[in-house]
């Protein structure tokens, strides 16, 4: 594994190269917002189309006041009460803003990780660091240095900075304002939910209501996203194996010799933080297909941005009834 420290990995940055950093949520593959070339790299590493925007990675509301036009109050509250922690805010961008960030959007995603060490490396750049999660496009995210070396080898540096701790990304938020009702809308759901910025808003004297959405503009929401390298398969509270196995193999098209019956903590913050070490830990253990329940006391707020990325990673779901859910 070919790790950096600090400031090789600043040097890295500036001269046009990806580093793969860690933030409390995964580890970004980064490239510095002001280098055409490092950015071209964080596609071309990722095999990432150019269609899905990047989030750009700063130290300060000062910083992100400054790459944006429409630094709202909300903007402002937000920031100072969940910064440095996985929120990214979504705001008009500067026109120093390269549009291979914003994938030619006028807005762009902004956050500021809570990581000692990002944090340091970003203080000592100019501007920010635009970075993707650091995995190969669709595939599942990384949360520990190693899952980083397994899916660019050394050809990707490494800032090492242990086990990410929230271990699934930042919640996307986008701000409206419809006369004098602001609008907070989760494009995708994370660590911080609609219940936690409903009441950061309120302490804050704020009118704003809080919902979940879909984003009208950024199609990186893909249908299909964090797929491990086996399948997947979402089944019923009651499901047995014996009644299903067929369904499922002929769904696969292939004989399930080790399958798995996937355990997550019933703690949510314990849940995503082993989240994709789990998903990638099956694969290397011989298994040959993952199932998880979808259980329904799981149908919560603080469970949505979990359900989230599973739904994405599934191969497809199962009824109690064998009713094919795709
Ligand atoms: O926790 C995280 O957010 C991690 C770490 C590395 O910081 N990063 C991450 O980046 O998850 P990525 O590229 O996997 O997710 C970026 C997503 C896009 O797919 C899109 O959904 C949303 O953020 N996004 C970025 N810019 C946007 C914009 N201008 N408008 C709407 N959505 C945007
Ligand atoms: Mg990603």
């Amino acid at each position: 594994m070919k790790t950096v420290n600090i400031n090789q990995a600043r040097e890295l940055l500036l001269k046009g190269e990806v580093v793969a950093i860690p933030t409390e949520t995964v580890y970004g593959l980064a490239g510095w917002i002001y280098s055409e070339e490092g950015l071209r790299k964080i596609f071309s590493t990722k095999e990432r189309p150019f269609f899905d925007p990047l989030i750009v990675h700063i130290d300060s509301i000062e910083k992100a006041k400054n790459l944006t036009t429409d630094w709202t109050i909300v903007h402002n509250v937000l920031a100072s009460a969940c910064w440095p922690g996985p929120l990214t805010l979504i705001a008009k961008k500067h026109e120093s803003i390269n549009s291979l960030i914003t994938a030619g959007l006028d807005s762009v995603g902004l956050r500021c990780p809570r990581h000692e060490m990002t944090l340091k490396l970003l203080a000592s750049i100019d501007g920010g660091l635009a970075a993707p999660s650091a995995n190969k496009f669709g595939k599942t995210s990384p949360s520990q240095a190693d899952h980083v070396f397994e899916e660019f080898g050394d050809d990707v540096s490494i800032l090492d900075g242990g086990a990410c701790e929230v271990g699934i990304e930042s919640t996307v938020v986008g701000i409206e304002k419809n006369q004098d009702q602001w609008k907070v809308l989760i494009y995708r759901p994370g660590h911080y939910t609609a219940q936690t910025l409903q009441k950061i808003l309120d302490d804050n004297n704020i009118k704003a209501s809080v919902e979940y959405a879909e984003s009208p503009v950024a199609p990186g929401q893909l249908k299909h996203h964090y797929m491990p390298n086996i399948p997947l398969v979402i089944v019923g509270e009651n499901f047995n194996w014996d009644q299903s196995r067929s369904l499922i193999e002929n769904k696969l098209s292939q004989t399930i010799k080790t399958p798995i019956m996937w355990k997550i903590s019933t703690d949510p913050r314990i849940a995503s933080r082993e989240l994709y070490q789990d998903l990638r830990r099956f694969s290397q253990h011989g298994h040959d297909l993952i199932l998880i329940k979808r259980v329904s006391s799981q149908n919560t707020d603080e469970w949505l941005g979990i359900w989230n990325r599973l739904n994405k990673a599934k191969t497809f779901e199962i009824s109690d009834s064998l009713t094919l859910l795709e």
